[in-house]
């Protein structure tokens, strides 16, 4: 079978934008034909102000969006309009109303779009899912914190969307219970989050903007083993390659690795908006 590379598209050259575009330029079979910033111009890559310019321009296969919080929706339907298959960071949107506007452009559209919930291809994540016994363990406590310094630059969205978002993800794909209910206690700069599982058991997330060293710790208890994990320790793997790749593999194979799709991150998504 003939070689084929991706034409793939940057929107957003800030932080995780800058990292989208170094894991790209690394993957064999994708090549970045335009990054998309109204501010910022990247060296070596067809740089646009914005999406008109580029479509007009290229004839992409993928983008990746990775702009303020608040822009994904607008900029993703644009993109699913022009049968674009995205990778939106998280969150995927800010309203509620968007997100149904966003599932029924794609299933006008028929593209094909997974959300950028990174943590799902930390090696720990999955060596913890590969440990667990699904069908002879059940979890029985899972806890998680996460702490990091508030980023100044994110001003769109508040610590549920910046924070809690990617854990409700994870204890929903590591347990593969769905979460019936979920009460949030604020304080300033904290955010505190029960869950009650199908299983009926309670888990729970911490997490705050007060430690000036990012924290991310799992305490999962299952009727056979206890798991301590630490997150930060991912050695010199790079879940962010190994999500872009698996979304470019998605894209040509259909196989669906970890990746997060739309109606997963909804099962979350709804207790956030
Ligand atoms: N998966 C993760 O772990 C993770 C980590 C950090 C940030 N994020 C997400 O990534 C997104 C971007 O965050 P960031 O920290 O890179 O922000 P950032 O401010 O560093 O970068 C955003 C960039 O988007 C550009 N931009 C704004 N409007 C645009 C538009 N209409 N078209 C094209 N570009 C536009 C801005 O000029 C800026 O360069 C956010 O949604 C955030 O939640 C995810």
């Amino acid at each position: 079978m003939a070689f084929t590379k991706l034409k793939a598209a940057v929107v957003g050259a800030g932080k995780m934008g800058s990292y989208h575009i170094n894991v790209l330029s690394e993957i064999s079979n994708c090549e970045i034909v335009g990054v998309v910033d109204p501010y910022i111009e990247v060296q070596n890559y067809p740089s646009y102000k914005n999406i008109d310019d580029l479509l007009s321009d290229q004839d992409i296969d993928f983008a990746i969006i990775a702009t303020p919080s608040i822009t994904h929706a607008e900029i993703a339907e644009y993109l699913i309009k022009n049968g674009v298959h995205i990778l939106i960071e998280k969150p995927v949107c800010t309203e509620m109303k968007d997100f149904h506007s966003l599932i029924s452009a794609q299933n006008e559209y028929g593209v094909k779009i997974v959300v950028g919930h990174i943590e799902r291809f930390n090696p720990v994540v999955r060596d913890v899912i590969s440990r667990i016994n699904y069908d002879v363990e059940e979890i029985i406590h899972f806890s998680i914190t996460r702490k990091s310094e508030k980023v100044k630059r994110i001003k769109d969205v508040g610590i549920d969307l910046d924070l809690s978002v990617h854990d409700l993800d994870l204890i929903n794909f590591i347990s593969n219970q769905e979460i019936v209910k979920c009460d949030k206690f604020y304080s300033q700069d904290q955010l505190d989050i029960m869950l009650r599982m199908k299983n009926d058991r309670l888990y729970t997330i911490h997490n705050n903007y007060f430690s000036k060293k990012a924290k991310r710790l799992l305490d999962i208890i299952t009727t056979k083993n206890e798991y301590n994990l630490n997150l930060m320790h991912i050695g010199n793997s790079n879940p962010l390659k190994d999500q872009d790749q698996a979304f470019i593999n998605y894209i040509t194979d259909d196989n669906l690795d970890n990746l997060c799709l739309l109606n997963n991150s909804f099962n979350t998504m709804k207790f956030l908006l």
